[in-house]
């Protein structure tokens, strides 16, 4: 039983399923990964799609009365991808930003890929100043980061937590992007992984696969504690986090 924390699984809105006939295959694919509950997180505020409360808490609604309908065992529970953006804090008082499952404590948060905004560390902030946990989404696929790890260091050490992709994880992204995603783990950095997928093809539901590496590379405990964190997640608890530490850089012995 696993639960899948970032997909975009609902049908026409943004660059995932086109259809609910891809929902469906894609719900198919999840329920073949074990995966039992998904939240759906639609791009919000990503200078493309803008997805608010409204439509989304409608998409998923209708999404899981298809999935009965078609006798898949799976529920989709509402949620948002959000792109961080100078008046995310502000907007918390309007009717359109979503919390993971509604429960008012997580929120998943995008970076551009390139770069991480100056005004990161103190939007983060505010945001958990309002009871908001961020959820700092694939940090292991942000250009800054990977050149600069302390910057994701330093966000986690105020609060933030931190998602990686099944993709990463799996080596599917290359060598470089799994070997960080090894770091982030192994440095306490990261505190769940899930699919983000958006397709049944080249962005598919692969949870069991990076989760099987996680296994293998860090043994049954590391595992089932990135699995607990997301059964935590969808309920509003609060995670049980170890304390994060700087990547140190290993010397490279005996060459010359
Ligand atoms: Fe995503």
């Amino acid at each position: 039983m696993m639960i899948d924390i970032h997909s975009h699984i609902l049908p026409g809105i943004d660059d995932g399923a086109k259809s609910v006939e891809d929902s469906l295959a894609m719900a198919r694919q999840a329920a073949e990964q074990g995966i039992t509950k998904i939240v759906a997180t639609p791009h919000n505020k990503n200078g493309t799609y803008d997805n608010g409360r409204g439509v989304i808490l409608n998409e998923v609604q209708l999404l899981n009365e298809s999935l009965q309908q078609e006798g898949i065992d799976l529920e989709i529970l509402p949620g948002q991808e959000n792109r961080i953006y100078g008046e995310l804090v502000d907007d918390l008082q309007g009717d359109e930003l979503l919390t993971v499952n509604q429960k008012g404590l997580y929120m998943l948060i995008e970076f551009p890929s390139s770069h991480l905004p100056r005004y990161a560390n103190k939007l983060l902030f505010d945001l958990q100043v309002k009871g908001i946990i961020p959820i700092i989404v694939h940090p292991e696929r942000n250009r800054e980061i990977m050149e600069n790890p302390e910057r994701l260091y330093k966000l986690i050490k105020e609060g933030a937590l931190s998602q990686l992709t099944g993709k990463s994880v799996t080596g599917e992204m290359g060598k470089k992007i799994q070997k960080f995603s090894f770091d982030l783990i192994q440095y306490n950095l990261a505190h769940f992984i899930a699919s983000d997928a958006h397709n049944t093809i080249n962005r598919p539901f692969d949870l069991r696969d990076a989760m099987e590496t996680v296994g293998k590379e860090f043994g049954n405990s590391t595992r089932y504690m990135l699995q607990e964190n997301a059964e935590d997640m969808i309920v509003g608890r609060m995670v049980a986090k170890e304390l994060p530490e700087k990547i140190k850089k290993k010397k490279i012995l005996g060459l010359f």
